[in-house]
């Protein structure tokens, strides 16, 4: 008895000698390998994969291979960019030369990013309660949540589609910076909505 427990002693001292040895990009190495697969499969079912993938990889580390961390990370993701995109817009209708049609345009953009702010932020806060118990009432408010987003986003993109009709127009390289952000802003949302289903069907 006594001596399986010394024989335990030294293999485990023996381990922790091995890992302070190695390196640490060697010891997570695997982590990273398994959290680097287990994203591009997440992200296999979204409808934009590529963008899905690029912008949750950074986060390998901390996503490991938890949906619950996955989903939330997906949600930091496109709450930062949803900021940034209506903090530029705020910026670019103060551009001179802008049509007021164009003016007001990008400001009821910004309104409807605010809201589409406001609904992911509520939606992480929530997440980050997230229990055994709470599991489904939880998951609806996050999906009717983030959903409505989805919808403010296309609200604002709709707004920029039918404007950059002639090419002499001086504004199209705003209106296509400006729509292609939002765009991306749609996209991410799009996506992380598709990780949120994934991880309210898993429990189903
Ligand atoms: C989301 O962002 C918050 C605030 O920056 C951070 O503390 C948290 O770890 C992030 N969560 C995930 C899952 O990435």
């Amino acid at each position: 008895m006594e001596g399986i427990c010394y024989k335990n002693l030294i293999i485990s001292l023996v381990v922790i000698l091995a890992s302070s040895l190695t390196t640490h990009s060697a010891i997570e190495k695997p982590y990273q390998e398994a959290s680097t697969v287990f994203i591009r499969t997440s992200c296999s079912s979204t409808t934009y994969p590529r963008l899905c993938y690029a912008s949750l990889v950074k986060h390998a580390d901390l996503i490991q291979t938890d949906r619950v961390l996955l989903t939330g990370a997906a949600l930091n993701v496109t709450l930062a960019s949803a900021k940034s995109t209506s903090a530029m817009m705020s910026t670019l209708a103060k551009s001179r030369g802008l049509q007021p049609r164009e003016v007001a345009a990008m400001k009821d953009c910004v309104e409807v990013l605010g809201d589409s702010v406001d609904e992911l932020r509520r939606s992480i806060d929530e997440m980050n309660h997230l229990k055994p118990s709470n599991f489904e009432l939880t998951m609806g408010d996050v999906q009717t949540w983030v959903s409505a987003a989805l919808t403010d986003e296309s609200t604002c993109t709709d707004g920029f589609q039918g404007s950059a009709a002639t090419t002499e127009d001086a504004n199209n390289d705003i209106k296509s910076t400006v729509r292609g952000r939002v765009v991306q802003v749609a996209q991410l949302t799009s996506n992380a909505l598709a990780l949120i289903n994934q991880l309210a069907n898993s429990h189903a």
